[in-house]
């Protein structure tokens, strides 16, 4: 399979990106050091051991954490510059984020979690800054939003009511709703047995080859680097490598 890279300018780019903290008298780096840029409708695996910076990356990328040091270059804005007010509407225009396990509200259906989201992103998304693109980043109906991970069967059931899989399929679509440029995800298959993490994988994969988002998926399990099109090692903080795959594989033909 043709990686999915566009030969074009970098939609994301970080400059020497710091993210520190403050313990006592010393300071401590969760991360440091990293430049990167990430394309458009790329899949893009972020690899390293537990502790290594993986969650704290994908928090600065999707406008939930702000570096200490550094710059984060979108559309031409800093992002490390961003208001409150600012990356509340970045969030709400440009990101979907999935989680390892799932985060869906209890007491609503797969339906209502979705249409929650979009209802919200709706209500966010004031200024129009993210707008110059139209129509693509209109919010989604719930349905169309849940039939597209294959859950229309399954739309009024509750999330207890559903397996690992299904929820996991919900969250996706909960994501997707507001039509994000970027889909992050940490971990998202880490709490799923090995045949539905795989059909998790399909969907994320699809995600970037059909659908053109960017997506960013961080995991501490080697395998996943074969379906990427680029992969992200990170260590101790540090980016240790960035890999480009110009044959990546399709999700069904990885095992793990
Ligand atoms: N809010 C915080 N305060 C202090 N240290 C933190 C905080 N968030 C993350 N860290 C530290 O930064 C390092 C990287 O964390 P994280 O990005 O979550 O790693 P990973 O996702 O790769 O397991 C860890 O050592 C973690 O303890
Ligand atoms: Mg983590």
């Amino acid at each position: 399979m043709q990686n999915n890279i566009e030969k074009k300018a970098p939609f994301i780019e970080f400059k020497n990106v710091e993210r520190s903290y403050q313990m006592g008298d010393r300071t401590f780096y969760a991360l440091r050091d990293v430049n990167l840029e990430l394309y458009e409708g790329e899949m893009v695996v972020i690899l390293g051991p537990s502790g290594a910076g993986k969650s704290t990356l994908l928090n600065l990328l999707g406008g939930m954490d702000t570096p200490s040091a550094g710059e984060i270059i979108f559309d031409n804005k800093n992002i490390a510059d961003f208001s409150d007010r600012e990356l509340t509407e970045y969030r709400a225009w440009n990101v979907g984020v999935v989680f390892q396990f799932y985060n869906l509200v209890p007491t609503l259906t797969a339906y209502e979690n979705v249409a929650l989201m979009g209802d919200l992103c709706k209500s966010l998304r004031k200024k129009s800054v993210w707008n110059e693109k139209g129509e693509k980043f209109t919010v989604r109906a719930p349905e169309d939003a849940l039939k597209s991970v294959g859950l229309e069967e399954h739309m009024h059931q509750f999330p207890s009511q559903m397996s690992g899989g299904e929820q996991q399929r919900t969250s996706i679509a909960r994501a997707i709703a507001k039509n994000p440029r970027l889909l992050l995800c940490d971990e998202p298959t880490g709490a799923l047995d090995t045949g539905t993490g795989q059909e998790i994988l399909k969907l994320l994969q699809d995600m970037s080859r059909t659908e053109h988002r960017t997506v960013v998926m961080v995991t501490h399990n080697s395998v996943f680097a074969e379906i990427a099109d680029r992969v992200i090692r990170v260590k101790n903080g540090r980016i240790q490598d960035v890999q480009t795959c110009d044959d990546p594989k399709s999700a069904e033909e990885v095992k793990w």
